[in-house]
């Protein structure tokens, strides 16, 4: 099957982590190879990039500047490991991408969407991923989550207001592209999460299926 662009979403303390290690076994267990990645990072230098951003610091880090490097760094992951991953037929599974700019930086932040639209396609052009999951929980319950894992980075200093910004941001993205994203519900326990995510990827893999038969 030609290889597919799988992305993980949604606010901190969701339980990303746990749900890609149980997405990326599934699809090794159908004889997939899997490259899994995540953003900002991924490659050496796109991970520089992302410790600039998650670091706290004092000096003030401009709205604009945090979209910009959002986007540098993905143009380093997209080039050196997203790209010649798909070419040699390695899915890649990747824990965020660009609905988390939308997400953070146009809803979270209020930056303008149209002008993320165009770094996107000038970063980007056709590549988008096939298929989306979001887990979406309630904000109080991430938070609570994420504080548990020690320090707050840059992003997790954020108010309750700017999560919940940001999760309707992406409830939204969610809605305006029902075909790429799926919602998954992720405050019960981590075994009724993994079984609707079971119950997205099937779907998908049926599609996929299906459209390389025809
Ligand atoms: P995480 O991957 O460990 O959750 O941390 C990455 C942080 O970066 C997270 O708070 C979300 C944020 N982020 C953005 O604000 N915009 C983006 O485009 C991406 C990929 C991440």
């Amino acid at each position: 099957m030609q290889a597919r662009f799988i992305t993980v979403e949604g606010i901190e303390g969701v339980g990303k982590s746990t749900q890609m290690a149980f997405i990326q076994t599934w699809l090794e267990t159908r004889g997939v190879r899997v490259e899994t990645t995540r953003e900002p990072g991924g490659t050496p230098l796109a991970e520089q990039i992302r410790d600039v951003l998650l670091a706290p610091r004092s000096e003030n880090m401009p709205e604009n500047a945090e979209l910009l490097m959002m986007f540098a760094a993905r143009a380093v992951h997209i080039q050196n490991r997203i790209l010649p991953a798909l070419a040699q037929s390695r899915w890649v599974l990747c824990d965020r991408f660009t609905d988390a700019t939308y997400a953070y930086q146009g809803a979270g932040r209020g930056m303008d969407m149209a002008g993320i639209q165009l770094l996107e396609q000038q970063v980007q052009g056709d590549l988008r991923p096939h298929l989306t999951l979001l887990l979406d929980a309630p904000v109080e319950l991430g938070l609570a989550r994420a504080g548990k894992r020690g320090p707050a980075d840059r992003f997790e200093q954020e108010t309750v207001q700017f999560f919940e910004r940001v999760r309707q941001g992406y409830l939204r993205l969610a809605k305006a592209e029902p075909a790429r994203i799926k919602v998954v519900r992720a405050e019960g326990s981590i075994s009724q999460v993994q079984d609707e995510i079971t119950r997205v990827l099937e779907q998908a893999w049926e599609t996929w299926h299906q459209g390389e038969a025809l």
